[in-house]
């Protein structure tokens, strides 16, 4: 067994972020990965970090912007936090030697944004996560930081009282992808997840393999629920074979979107009068869609995107990486033709529920980043304020796991008596339960109260007899078959247009995945270095995140943000400014709401109708 006191899962951007604050608070921290930091999806992050810092600008101006975004859904206080911490943790970067790109003058380079009231982004080139994450590791290697690399964490140590919010977490059991060994990892201060995001619940995707929602997971098995999981953006330019991400950097230089008969549709279809390409990626991503579904897109797919009169000195100054990726994946040169671009499931808004100093309602747990829903970016998030977020509530989770008194939260996790329960959702099945592997999960698991390092080797034991079981069964289905099944159905129904019946489809193909799954093996017989193994239990994860992404979907029947809903194509304030709260309640899911805190350090948000 090893022993820390802060285990960090996941070194991305938040998980640099959290482990380099709790070394600086004195902790001995280590960071558990299935990846190389520098191979963690944040290397994909393009665009760049809004943060107010120049004159004329302001953190009040960065928060109403965030605010209005997020359809006024994001909690005051999160929001605030982010647009007030962002310029010093921007300069932070900036002096540990993030490569930021400049004027001539020398200053810190600023370019517009979607739904931002300021050109408020700052960006190294069109590879800023690349450039972030390799410099945050470098403050993680000088601190001399252990990192277990390429140990896959499987399962959260936590014990299992009846109510979550008595619960502790001791640590983590992780898979040694190279040995194949499985070992406890106790934590005596605290677990930070900043696992990022579960993209592959989709299959049109921007983001990695990689990104399979473990975090979610198993916090959410542990008994930590998952917010507001409807809400996932889909990035109007990701290229149509791969999903790979075009920034929405190219817009911000300038870059011009047609539909098949060469009419600039953001202003001549009127979806976006003021700003245009520039107005939020909700907004644009249902405009491009509207366009292809009413005959005017190019192959009926796509839309282009053309950057070509911005000329090839700017491009190769600020887009370079751009031109790549079109000729790479899509074999389009981007400086003769316009790029064919599409939506893409690209982030979510939602995630395992924390307060501002990234504790979830089990103590000792805590979440940043991606996996987080803290909330910033409420029911859409703006391009720009994914890398702030990190850095920030990086920080502040890594801190407060440390010890450092951060103050008390406004925000309220778990379940209280501040929150209202689902009455009258009408579920096509009964999700969850059906084909339940319990040993996916500690809380489901039974009998773990004892001291840290009991509940420790009692996990470890459950993983380890979970992956016996899996490798000594000899057929039956792949995940693989699973994983495509599950894809399909959510990119198929739980999109950017959604439907009540849709969704419904989509909750039945997932039963049946989970059903499925009982019935799962791994072919590949190796213990070492086993990515059959590893995606089959990333699928388990999938399988819960895709339910309780579609669970969301179903309930909540307004138009908010990224999620529309056919029968009820309106903000609904008076019913609907809460958060969705699903939790793992004895094997299955059960769904409650907490009002949305609109009331900030100096006023009050007013939801206004949202226009760009
Ligand atoms: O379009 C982009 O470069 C992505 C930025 C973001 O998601 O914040």
């Amino acid at each position: 067994m090893y022993e820390h006191d802060v285990i960090v899962v996941g070194a991305g951007g938040a998980g640099l972020r959290a482990a380099v604050a709790a070394h600086e608070a004195g902790a001995d921290v280590a960071m558990v990965s299935k990846l190389h930091p520098v191979r963690s999806h944040t290397g994909a992050a393009e665009g760049g970090i809004n943060a107010a810092l120049q004159e004329g600008d302001d953190w009040e101006l960065h928060a109403y912007d965030t605010m209005k975004g997020s359809d006024y859904l994001g909690d005051a206080p999160a929001v605030e936090t982010l647009a007030q911490d962002a310029p010093e943790e921007t300069i932070n970067l900036e002096h540990w030697g993030m490569p930021f790109s400049r004027e001539e003058d020398g200053r810190v380079s600023q370019r517009p944004f979607g739904g931002l009231s300021y050109p408020r982004t700052t960006y190294a080139g069109a590879e800023t996560g690349h450039h972030l994450l390799h410099t945050m590791y470098e403050q993680v290697v000088k601190r001399g930081i252990q990192v277990y690399d390429e140990w896959y964490v499987m399962n959260l140590a936590t014990t299992d009282e009846p109510d979550p919010n008595d619960r502790e977490c001791h640590g983590v059991v992780g898979y040694d992808v190279q040995s194949g060994k499985i070992e406890g990892f106790k934590a005596n201060q605290g677990v930070v997840l900043a696992t990022g995001g579960p993209g592959q619940a989709f299959d049109h995707t921007t983001n990695a393999v990689s990104c399979t929602g473990d975090g979610h997971a198993m916090a959410y098995r542990a008994g930590a629920p998952l917010e507001d999981m409807e809400f996932i953006q889909f990035h109007p330019t990701s290229l149509p074979s791969t999903g790979v991400l075009i920034s929405e950097g190219v817009r911000g230089e300038g870059g011009i979107l047609y539909n098949n008969e060469g009419e600039r549709f953001m202003f001549e279809h009127g979806y976006a009068n003021n700003s245009g390409e520039l107005a939020s990626r909700d907004v644009v991503a249902r405009a491009e869609l509207t366009e292809v579904n009413e005959g005017r897109g190019v192959e009926d797919e796509y839309v282009h995107l053309d950057m070509r009169h911005l000329g090839e000195e700017r491009i190769m100054d600020r887009l370079e990486n751009i031109l790549h990726l079109a000729e790479d994946f899509e074999g389009v040169d981007g400086l003769v033709e316009p790029m064919p671009v599409k939506p893409g499931q690209h982030y979510a808004m939602g995630g395992i529920e924390v307060d501002e100093n990234g504790q979830t309602c089990v103590s000792g747990l805590y979440a940043a980043g991606e996996c987080a829903c803290v909330s910033v970016h409420g029911g859409n998030r703006l391009g720009g304020n994914a890398l702030p977020e990190l850095i920030v509530f990086g920080k502040r989770a890594g801190r407060h796991a440390a010890g450092d008194d951060l103050g008390e939260p406004q925000i309220r996790t778990g379940y209280g008596d501040d929150v209202e329960d689902e009455t009258d959702a009408d579920l096509p099945v009964q999700p969850g339960e059906a084909g339940l592997d319990t040993t996916g999960g500690v809380a489901a698991d039974g009998g773990i109260t004892a001291d840290a390092e009991g509940v420790l080797e009692r996990t470890v034991e459950t993983a380890r007899e979970r992956v016996d079981r899996l490798m000594n069964k000899d057929d039956g289905v792949q995940h693989a078959e699973i994983r495509a099944k599950l894809q399909k159905a959510m990119t198929d129904n739980v999109n950017v247009f959604r439907t009540e019946e849709g969704v419904k489809k989509a909750l039945k193909a997932i039963r049946e995945c989970r059903q499925e799954y009982q019935d799962v093996y791994v072919d590949d017989p190796s213990r070492t270095f086993n990515t059959d193994l590893q995606q089959t239990i990333e699928t388990r994860n999938l399988i819960d995140v895709a339910e309780s992404i579609a669970l969301g979907a179903l309930v909540r029947n307004e138009f908010r943000g990224a999620h529309w809903r056919q029968e009820n194509q309106i903000r609904d304030d008076e019913n609907w400014l809460k958060h969705t709260l699903i939790s793992w309640d004895e094997g299955e899911p059960s769904i409650f709401y907490r009002p949305v805190i609109l009331e900030g350090e100096n006023k009050t948000y007013e939801p206004k109708e949202r226009s760009y």
